[in-house]
């Protein structure tokens, strides 16, 4: 029999491999319900690029739609026309505007920017080209660079002036902060002041945008006409010591593959860095690297199951973890939790000095994300 046969042709093809990402709606909204509290009368301009920091672009948007965002931040234009399609799919009855943050790298780009209406952020003389070459009409932001020294426009006036002569309108004008999730640093206030000389030097009346989710939290009193936050949306604290009460939108899953007792002296795994010091019992998950697990897990990680915490034992590899289940009843098919509402990615992202966008936007397109409430 071929593998094919008896499966129906209008089935999802959807990976047996126990390998979850679940993405919590309720508590996106939630989140984004204090983010607008938050925010007051400024809008928000929810960030959605990196396919929504691995939680899945449009199911995101949808949610965010829905619940009255008109706003997104998307990483280029293929992004944005993804999203516009999708949008238009869900034929929602209010426009959302639609940004791609990194702007545009190609004449291309300015023709999708224009057919997905698209209201790209801009830095560059060539980029008003490319958007007159493609009979753009729409809307632009300029960025300003106020310290971070990564995208900025070197002559912003110029800028501004060749929309005008092009016929192309300007949301605003737009900058990032490098430093917002440490009050304190002092960059924080030298970029707010460069950036409102900057505004008030060459466009006054244009509105502006400055904050990320950091910001919009510990410098409330300049959220401006736009704040952007992309972190806070999926339920991470942006902000030490400054808790909003969010709640974690992602829980990365996997499954117990396989259990058995190893004697004292087995050694498990790559590399055999780990020799099971007594007797054991030993579980192999579902997960490995090319889900998204970060290998710098391995040997000082741990999972939850069944709400108990259990050790990563060995190197992760790039299908399955091991995990150490000794002192728990714990039975094939388990689900396996590395992160998630028992263990939440910012704790495992401090203990590998990173971050946990890296964590989420690392989730592997083989992970099948499932969306609930
Ligand atoms: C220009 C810009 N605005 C807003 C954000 C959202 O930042 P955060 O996820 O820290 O809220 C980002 C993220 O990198 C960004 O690059």
């Amino acid at each position: 029999m071929s593998p094919t046969e008896g499966a129906s042709s209008t089935a999802p093809v959807i990976s047996s491999r126990s390998a979850i990402a679940q993405i919590n709606h309720g508590h996106l909204l939630h989140n984004y319900t204090l983010l607008n509290i938050q925010a007051g009368s400024t809008d928000i301009m929810a960030v959605v690029k990196a396919n929504a920091y691995g939680h899945g672009m449009e199911s995101i948007a949808t949610s965010l739609h829905l619940a009255g965002c008109t706003h997104f931040g998307v990483t280029d234009a293929q992004e944005g026309l993804a999203l516009r399609q999708h949008l238009t799919m869900q034929s929602s009855t209010h426009h959302a505007d639609i940004t791609p943050l990194s702007g545009l790298f190609s004449q291309h780009d300015a023709s999708l920017a224009c057919r997905a209406n698209l209201s790209p952020v801009i830095t560059e003389p060539q980029h008003i080209c490319w958007l007159q070459a493609a009979d753009f009409h729409g809307h632009v932001w300029i960025k300003i660079d106020s310290g971070m020294h990564r995208l900025g426009a070197i002559d912003p006036a110029a800028l501004i002036l060749q929309c005008r002569e092009a016929g192309i309108s300007i949301c605003g004008l737009m900058s990032h902060l490098a430093c917002a999730d440490e009050p304190e640093h002092p960059m924080n206030q030298l970029q707010l002041e460069t950036f409102i000389q900057c505004c008030e030097t060459i466009a006054p009346e244009l509105p502006r945008s400055l904050l990320n989710s950091a910001g919009m939290i510990s410098m409330p009193e300049h959220h401006m006409d736009v704040v952007r936050p992309g972190i806070a949306l999926y339920g991470i604290e942006p902000v030490a010591g400054n808790t909003l009460g969010l709640k974690p939108v992602m829980t990365l899953l996997g499954s117990i593959m396989q259990l058995r007792d190893i004697p004292a002296g087995a050694a498990i795994s790559y590399g055999a860095t780990f020799i099971a010091p007594k007797a054991m019992r030993l579980a192999t998950v579902s997960l490995g690297y090319a889900d998204g697990v970060p290998r710098g897990l391995s040997g000082i990680g741990s999972v939850s199951i069944n709400g108990i915490s259990c050790p990563i034992i060995g190197r992760i590899c790039m299908d399955y973890s091991m995990v150490d289940v000794t002192h728990m009843d714990a039975a094939l098919g388990d689900l396996v939790e590395f992160w998630g509402e028992q263990h939440p990615a910012s704790a495992i992202a401090s203990q590998l000095d990173t971050i946990s966008y890296t964590l989420f936007t690392g989730v592997g397109a083989r992970v099948q994300r499932v969306n609930g409430i």
